[in-house]
């Protein structure tokens, strides 16, 4: 028997859309029942910076939900283990996991990345100069300018875009914890299947097309990796180009939103970094802390493993609620005020350890580039209606942020 105050159902009511634009109240109740553990559903569920913190540097921590009980009983039930084929690297463990990241790291280290600023620069100056009177700042920077830079590092080509952008939003669901927290897919599964493979037949098409003529971009360098021996199959060249492009595409969008979001509703932080750029840096990790793109998490116990004294037997899943243990009171003072200036800000919003965001210092540059500028142009801007939310709950973000220029 449930009751509406009960960690599952609280945990299934987050979930629910009407949540969406402020998730915040529901995560403070479910950390303050501590770590849950639901044996039922083979889950553990942690809400404490602390605990999060533990797990994403613990070595029985694994990434690869074949490792998992709940899919081994998928598969035990006659469904495939890999519907849409070679996961990303996010979701596999050494030494794939390790060899594939090596591959790809030297294109997002932060020299190489400081080299793509003038670019980004060119990119929000000329999205701002049509900007005037109502302005959405998702539509009108916070989405394109991501897009933009992650299809040129790429070398997928932009006016291709559209094509794409729905099977990247579907399957940008497909992270939401449906099967986990509910032991149901969720509505639109299918849907979602279908995008992931219809995404890797474009890719496909484009390796095919990168190997006969060659270009300066990441995919081109892919290929020219797997054609030079044996460190890497077409299959996983296509799913890493896979991961790049939904990463570039669902999370700095909200970075850049969320930030601006916070900025408005504090006009004086707005008008701090309208007039002094350098702020930039502590706004975007405070917004990474207070309201982060990426909410939640999920790992694996590959061995017996104890977190915050809960046992986790090998095999079950454990979901690490971010957006919670960001507004941990026990780490953070005033959990709950967006303050850019508190002393230290901490977060794990890119993650930590071995699968440490590796587009986390483009995230940051093109962050900052787009914040500076939105603000130093337009110094009285202000918030003309209440945002609108998509309904994912783990890469939460709006589909709508109205400003009055
Ligand atoms: C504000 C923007 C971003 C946020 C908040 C973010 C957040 C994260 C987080 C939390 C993880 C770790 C997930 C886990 O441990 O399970 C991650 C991994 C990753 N991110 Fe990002 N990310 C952002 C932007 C980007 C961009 C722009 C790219 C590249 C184009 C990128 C590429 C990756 C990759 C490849 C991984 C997997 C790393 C691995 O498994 O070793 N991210 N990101």
């Amino acid at each position: 028997m449930t009751t509406a105050a009960d960690p599952q159902s609280l945990l299934v009511t987050l979930l629910d859309p009407a949540h969406r634009a402020d998730p915040y109240p529901i995560f403070r109740q479910i950390r303050e029942f501590g770590p849950l553990r639901l044996p039922e559903l083979n889950l553990a569920v942690f809400t404490s910076y602390a605990d999060c913190d533990q797990v994403l540097r613990h070595p029985a921590s694994a990434s690869d939900r074949l490792k998992s009980t709940v899919t081994q009983r998928l598969i035990a039930e006659g469904n495939e283990a890999r519907p849409v084929g070679t996961p990303g690297f996010l979701f596999l463990d050494p030494p794939d996991h390790t060899r594939l990241r090596g591959l790809v790291s030297k294109a997002f280290v932060p020299k190489v990345v400081k080299n793509l600023e003038p670019d980004i620069v060119a990119l929000v100056d000329d999205l701002l100069a049509r900007a005037d009177g109502t302005f959405d700042v998702i539509s009108g920077l916070a989405y394109p300018l991501p897009v933009a830079v992650i299809c040129r590092l790429l070398g997928v080509p932009l006016e291709d875009e559209p094509r794409f952008s729905e099977a990247s939003g579907l399957l940008a669901q497909s992270l939401d914890p449906f099967l986990t927290v509910t032991g149901a897919a969720g509505d639109g599964h299918e849907a979602r299947l279908a995008a992931g493979l219809w995404l890797r037949d474009y890719l496909r098409t484009l390796i095919a097309e990168r190997r006969r003529h060659p270009g300066e971009d990441l995919m081109s360098a892919l290929i020219a990796v797997e054609e030079a021996g044996d460190q890497l199959t077409e299959d996983e060249i296509v799913a890493t180009c896979n991961l790049l492009l939904v990463a570039g595409h669902e999370t700095t969008v909200n970075l850049i939103a969320n930030a601006t979001l916070a900025l408005l509703r504090d006009p004086a932080q707005w008008r701090a970094l309208a007039t002094d750029s350098g702020r930039a840096a502590v706004v975007i990790e405070e917004t990474l802390r207070y309201d982060p793109p990426v909410q939640l998490i999920g790992r694996v116990a590959a061995e017996d493993m104890t977190i915050g004294g809960a046992d986790v037997p090998t095999g079950d899943n454990m979901l690490l609620l971010l957006a919670a243990a960001h507004r941990d009171p026990a780490v953070f003072g005033r959990p709950d005020e967006f303050d850019p200036d508190r002393p230290s800000i901490r977060h794990l919003g890119f993650g930590k350890g071995p699968h440490f965001c590796l587009g986390a210092p483009l995230a940051r540059l093109e962050a900052t580039v787009a914040l500076t500028a939105l603000t130093r142009r337009f110094p009285g801007a202000m918030l003309a209606g209440e945002p609108g939310y998509k309904p994912n709950v783990t890469l939460r973000g709006m589909s709508e942020l109205t400003v009055s220029l």
